[in-house]
């Protein structure tokens, strides 16, 4: 049964956020006279003295306590005696593992949003080290229009901004202060939750002792960010993977982030931007675990919120792990602007400049749209670039096609054309930037 049910292989990581709630708990049951100042300064060393075990690495875990909050409070009372049992005193263990919980969360919730403000940094740095770089633009991964590739890269940082957001939003979820509820129903003794909640910083209580102890929705805010943050981490990698092709060669990923075949010699295989792609499934799998979990349940607490924690944690630690990694690997990855050049080269990508052209010289775009893609299929049929076209042939499509277009085919004036703020120009691109860095 016991092996069963015990939770302290992994909960074992709340122990300082165990100690911290526990301080803030005696401190209050002091101040409200609910046991002396003596035995409040008896337990608060107690407590300091485990929290020392704890940190030099001599605590004895001992699994024949489930879990952490049992072992401390064991631990407790070997040191100090019976006094330590009345360190619970107005306190059940359900409204006590919702305080590590949330103390936890809001530790981790700051920890990544600073490691995803270095991520954005560093898209930011990659935007300006390559404002005059053209890259095609993909739709149905099929070359659309040229963009410069700081553009490319700044759609990334928009992207986490929002993730950040949805993170700013778990964070406010987790910062309600549970204790006190006991149980499930409150308690008779005369305590002060807010004197708790001012002292460990949260910005507000739980109104309702049932939802305090069971509600999980900011464990399922914060994996549900952390879900739509990998997805957005694996279409970056993704493209890196492509990109890193020789089909592609756009990019070369620095050996640091590769790995070697065990066979074939020639390999450079870009393991760390396939491994972040392949972790989404993890991730997603925690979301969908907590929320079946979840979906059930009566109230209040049941012993199924336990499984709570290693789907959360797992997740915490992947993040923590692939973020930095990542940044470095896009800091350290090289272009190659011989193969870009070539890419953006292709003038058919100048079509919707053409059209743009037809209509500015009073063609309907439906049928400029359709009189270009008539050029363009018959290029494709000769075999040649629509720059070979000489001004009859281009006549024959439309008159307005006879005169000098020759502007509208070079890829970089394409490029610099779209100034609409949110374009590709690079004047707007370097507005972008500017705004970004505001809101950085
Ligand atoms: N280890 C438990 C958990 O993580 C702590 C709460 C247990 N409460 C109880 N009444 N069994 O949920």
């Amino acid at each position: 049964m016991l092996d069963f049910t015990v939770s302290l292989p992994y909960d074992k990581r709340l122990a300082d956020c165990d100690i911290r709630g526990s301080l803030a708990h005696v401190e209050m049951l002091s101040e409200t006279g609910i046991i002396s100042a003596e035995e409040a300064s008896v337990i608060i060393n107690g407590l300091k003295k485990v929290k020392q075990e704890l940190t030099n690495g001599s605590f004895p875990f001992d699994t024949g306590f489930e879990d952490i909050h049992m072992n401390i409070e064991k631990r407790l009372t070997e040191i100090i005696g019976p006094l330590g049992g009345k360190l619970h005193t107005a306190r059940s263990r359900n409204d006590q593992v919702a305080l590590d919980m949330h103390l936890y969360m809001k530790e981790e919730i700051a920890h990544i949003d600073s490691l995803l403000v270095r991520l954005q940094e560093t898209f930011i740095g990659l935007a300006e080290r390559y404002i005059d770089l053209l890259v095609p633009g993909y739709t149905h991964l099929q070359r659309a229009q040229p963009v410069l590739m700081a553009h490319h890269m700044m759609a990334y940082f928009w992207m986490l901004q929002r993730d950040r957001g949805r993170l700013q939003g778990a964070f406010k979820s987790a910062n309600l202060m549970p204790l006190g509820a006991g149980a499930m129903a409150g308690t008779g003794f005369p305590i002060d939750r807010q004197m708790v909640a001012d002292k460990l910083g949260f910005a507000k209580l739980y109104e309702n002792s049932i939802d305090a102890v069971s509600d999980r929705d900011y464990v399922i805010e914060f994996l549900s960010f952390s879900s739509i943050l990998i997805m957005h981490l694996s279409r970056l990698c993704e493209e890196l993977v492509m990109w890193n092709s020789a089909e592609f060669g756009f990019i070369e990923l620095d050996d640091a982030y590769t790995t070697g075949s065990s066979m074939m010699p020639q390999k450079k295989n870009p393991d760390v931007a396939e491994l972040i792609r392949g972790k989404t499934g993890r991730i997603y799998g925690s979301l969908f675990a907590m929320l079946t979990v979840m979906k059930g349940l009566p109230l209040a607490y049941n012993k199924d919120m336990q499984e709570d924690k290693e789907g959360l944690f797992d997740t915490i630690d992947t993040l923590k792990a692939l973020l930095p990694l990542l940044a470095e690997m896009l800091q350290t990855m090289t272009v190659d602007r011989v193969r870009l050049a070539a890419a953006v080269d292709d003038d058919y990508l100048c079509a919707t400049d053409i059209a743009d052209y037809l209509v500015r010289r009073g063609v309907a775009f439906r049928d400029s749209h359709h009189i270009v893609g008539a050029m363009i299929a018959g290029c494709r049929d000769r075999g040649i670039r629509l720059r070979e076209l000489d001004s009859a042939g281009r006549g024959c499509y439309h008159p307005a096609l006879a005169e000098d277009i020759s502007a509208l085919l070079d890829p970089a004036s394409v490029a610099e054309a779209r100034t609409s703020r949110g374009g590709t120009a690079t004047r707007a691109v370097k507005d972008q930037i500017g705004l970004a860095k505001k809101e950085l």
